[in-house]
């Protein structure tokens, strides 16, 4: 590792707001998780079958004091023992994002220390650094959320560009859904996948979409309103549609789709260290498709710990120590952003 060497001790306190999660962890030399502090609002959006973006805002501002604390706490670290104070700034939910903005730029403010903005796919890549410790760039990586699915080469830790990416939905919007559709809570992924695994996934027949002359892009709106369509034909006909199977045959096109189009470009790109990332990344069968080809293919493959899938504090202290080394420190007027290529931060 980068740090063994100089036995530099670097612990950031980083900070996510970005969506439904309210979130803190501090987190040493971008690999080491001293605390991890994760409040959902998943219960209270439930309700509505979806994030209901003004209420995340509201529940972000009643938390986030609680979840710094906590987060600091539990760390044994105290505020003057920090090196940086690193948040989420973009993209996201843009008055959810600007919760954890402006509560990091009081505590940078009041403590001196300085912020670190963090870009939210980066952190999401950068969990991977915390469960695989020996994880190094260059890398290729499929980052799949619930509002993006992109192919990005990671080409060193703040040097990244996207190479594919969804023309429309993205794979977790599509999997909640059709979850939804089908009558299964919010946030639909989890259960339609959890529910996949008793189902035959060769019951349904279901489009691949692909994109013409660009085989690294995806497009998942045609294949979401075909499985919805299944499910309204056979309702206005008064029958069900056996869930499971419909689970199972949804997931298959969806990971196939997924699977098909990152080996596509690990092998025409040349590369051999694969990496997934994002709440899609929890994924069981792209866990278990992706695991058996890259063996299959001689590839290594790092896939985030399940607990660092979703929406975390630790993924972007672990990025944010990386985006420190290389001098990225924001000023104060530091504003958050609904949305932001990756590259933006490209050092
Ligand atoms: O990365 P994330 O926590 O938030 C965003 O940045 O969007 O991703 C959330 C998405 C949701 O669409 C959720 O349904 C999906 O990840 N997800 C899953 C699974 N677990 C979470 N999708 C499919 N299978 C899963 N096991
Ligand atoms: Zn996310």
């Amino acid at each position: 590792m980068d740090n063994a060497v100089n036995n530099e001790k670097i612990k950031i306190l980083s900070i996510e707001s970005s969506c439904d999660e309210t979130a803190a962890a501090v987190v040493e030399n971008g690999r080491r998780v001293l605390s991890n502090i994760v409040i959902s609002q998943i219960d209270e959006h439930k309700l509505y079958g979806g994030v209901v973006p003004e209420i995340a805002s509201r529940r972000h501002a009643e938390a986030i004091t609680g979840v710094v604390s906590e987060a600091l706490e539990q760390s044994g670290t105290k505020l003057s023992e920090l090196d940086a104070i690193a948040v989420t700034c973009a993209p996201g939910l843009i008055g959810a994002l600007l919760v954890g903005v402006n509560f990091a730029k009081g505590l940078s403010y009041a403590s001196g220390l300085p912020l670190v903005p963090v870009h939210h796919l980066r952190a999401h890549i950068a969990a991977n650094y915390i469960t695989n410790p020996d994880l190094k760039p260059p890398f290729l990586c499929l980052v799949v959320s619930g509002g993006h699915s992109h192919i990005v080469e990671v080409k060193d830790y703040t040097l990244m560009n996207i190479i594919g990416k969804t023309r429309d939905d993205a794979a977790g919007e599509v999997f909640d859904k059709v979850a939804r559709t089908m009558g299964m809570p919010y946030p639909g992924g989890i259960n339609l996948d959890r529910i996949a695994e008793n189902g035959d996934e060769n019951a349904y027949k279901l489009p691949r979409p692909k994109v013409a002359d660009s085989p690294y892009d995806f497009s998942f709106s045609g294949l979401k309103t075909a499985a919805i369509n299944i499910i309204h034909n056979a309702s206005q006909k008064g029958e069900n549609v056996n869930v499971e199977d419909l689970s199972a045959s949804f997931r298959n096109a969806v990971v196939g789709c997924l699977v098909d189009n990152f080996l596509k470009a690990a092998h025409d790109l040349g590369y051999k260290n694969l990496v997934i990332a994002g709440g899609v990344s929890a994924n069981s069968l792209l866990r278990k498709r992706l695991s058996a080809e890259c063996e299959k293919l001689g590839y290594s493959l790092c896939m985030p710990e399940l607990k660092y899938c979703g929406d975390n504090g630790a993924m972007v202290g672990a990025q944010a120590y990386y985006e420190f080394k290389k001098g990225r420190i924001a000023p104060l007027d530091l504003n958050a952003s609904a949305t932001m290529p990756i590259s933006f931060f490209n050092t």
